[in-house]
């Protein structure tokens, strides 16, 4: 669903203010006394709408977070330790950390010197790294983590909930919860561990690990997460849960699945954190998950996690879903077709992830397209039906009164990228596509572009390369040009 229909028009004004003023602290971090020959690492990595999101120098491969929340206070203490390897000789580099104290960081081991610098937080190893070296980073932390406003005017970060707290962070919200290279580009494995009074539950991505009481009134959930992750999709949420673990046995198949040859999986282990309040409401789409789960895979190939599940709270405690990989979070009881759009995120957005946040598009147009997919095959309108209504028709509604104002390879600024340009001008790229190469090839394209990056990264280039080279005989100059990079609204194909 796009988030920006569900945000109250009040909100429009605020977040041209706040996309004007967020240049402000642009400012390169001075980083005293760099050593000879030895560079910082860039505090940024110059992403086209966020460009101080994530940092140069260095690529991540594992997060390991131990947090201790108490929502009385709103207090987190944490210790993240973070692996990664230099891509550059370093003197010093920067984590991305908004808000908290920093009371100590080491490399290596060794006590580093550090200093803050807006979202930055500037780590200068005693000894410098060296191109290629593999290290490690301990920051130890604490405070009252922060809620984000957003350029378009939404709230990330790190929420407080009506009996504990729900840490969202697309597009930048991660750095209010923990420290680290936070653009989806560098994704790494997680092993997060959080420590919550008695009686609440502390869920994250992955599997459960360990659920053990600490003997000081305090219970410890631990979450592993092999598969790579980006941190705008890692999450926590801390509450009073009803928690179901059940497991789905996929039989996908050339009989249940035509035109795919995706083979029966074993038990996928799914487990679903839904506020008490929500349990009733959210009975009947969850027990589709297992439905829309096949369903998914016949359509997108197979299951890129090692468990799936879900996170409900409540209206009031947050304001939109969030692919949150494994389990997306959703504000109260999701309609099947927003439950459909964050389970097909998880194939697009989360396994294969966009290279910056230009390529917003790449996400949210699959995962609106699937939702028009789960229309058709659930007999009402065709994917093609609801592509026309929308040319005929879109923009006199109300909530799609800017589907041509921009196109969705080029959002006009990172209060937009939520936009339904985005979102349902992104799906009629995605028709388009379907509409010149034919139902077979369109599901070979779509799973094949899935498999050839998952667990990894694309651009926008990467995909309309991959889509001319599964279908050579066709021309997409046309969509391309009008489709994707035109401004305004395309000629009736
Ligand atoms: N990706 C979410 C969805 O469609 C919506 C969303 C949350 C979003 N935060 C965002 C979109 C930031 C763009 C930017 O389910
Ligand atoms: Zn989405």
């Amino acid at each position: 669903m796009s988030r920006s229909v569900r945000l109250v028009p009040a909100v429009a004004a605020a977040t041209l203010l706040l996309a004007l003023t967020a240049c402000d602290d642009e400012g390169t971090p001075d980083t005293p006394g760099a050593q000879a020959g030895k560079a910082s690492g860039a505090p940024g990595l110059g992403d086209p709408y966020f460009p101080k999101a994530g940092n140069g120098g260095y690529d991540v491969s594992h997060y390991g977070l131990t947090l201790a929340y108490t929502p009385v206070g709103n207090w987190l203490s944490g210790t993240a330790v973070v692996t990664a390897r230099a891509t550059e000789d370093l003197s010093a580099f920067d984590l991305d950390l908004a808000g908290l104290k920093v009371e100590e960081v080491t490399v290596g081991g060794d006590a580093a010197e550090f200093h803050r610098d807006g979202q930055e937080l500037i780590v200068r190893p005693p000894d410098a790294l060296a191109d290629g070296e593999t290290f490690e980073v301990r920051v130890r932390y604490s405070g009252s983590p922060r809620t984000i406003t957003d350029p378009d005017g939404s709230k990330e970060g790190w929420l407080r909930t009506a009996d504990g707290a729900l840490a969202l962070g697309e597009p930048t919200g991660s750095m209010a919860w923990f420290p680290g290279n936070h653009h989806p580009s560098d994704k790494a494995s997680y092993d997060i561990a959080v420590t919550v009074p008695k009686g609440l539950t502390a869920v994250s991505n992955g599997e459960l690990r360990s659920e053990k009481a600490t003997g000081d009134g305090r219970t410890t959930f631990t979450w592993h997460t092999a598969e790579p992750m980006a941190s705008y999709v890692a999450t926590v949420a801390i509450g009073r849960y009803t928690v179901t673990r059940t497991t789905v046995t996929r039989t996908a198949g050339p009989e249940t699945c035509p035109g795919t040859d995706s083979p029966a999986e074993a038990g996928l282990p799914v487990y679903v954190a839904v506020d008490p309040s929500q349990v009733a409401a959210g009975r009947k789409v969850l027990a589709r998950l297992p439905e829309v789960m096949e369903w998914a895979e016949c359509n997108f190939g197979p299951y890129p996690f090692s468990s799936a599940g879900a996170i409900i709270d409540r209206p009031e405690d947050v304001e939109y879903a969030l692919e949150t990989q494994n389990r997306p979070v959703h504000p109260g009881a999701p309609d099947i077709a927003t439950f459909v759009h964050e389970t097909a995120h998880q194939w697009f957005g989360d396994s294969v992830t966009p290279e910056n946040w230009q390529d917003m598009w790449l996400n949210e147009s699959f995962a609106t397209y699937a939702e028009w997919l789960w229309t058709e095959d659930e007999g009402g309108l065709t994917a093609q039906e609801t592509f026309t209504e929308l040319y005929d028709h879109g923009e006199d509604e109300d909530e799609y009164e800017n589907l041509w104002a921009f196109p969705p390879a080029k959002p006009t600024s990172a209060a937009h990228v939520s936009d339904p340009s985005i979102y349902q001008r992104g799906a009629m790229v995605i028709q388009r596509i379907r509409q010149t190469v034919g139902d077979d090839a369109f599901y070979d394209i779509v799973q094949g572009w899935a498999a050839a990056h998952r667990h990894g990264n694309a651009g926008t280039a990467d995909f309309t390369a991959y889509v001319e080279q599964q279908a050579p005989d066709e021309d997409f100059s046309g969509i391309w040009a009008d489709w994707l990079y035109g401004e305004g609204k395309p000629e009736r194909p």
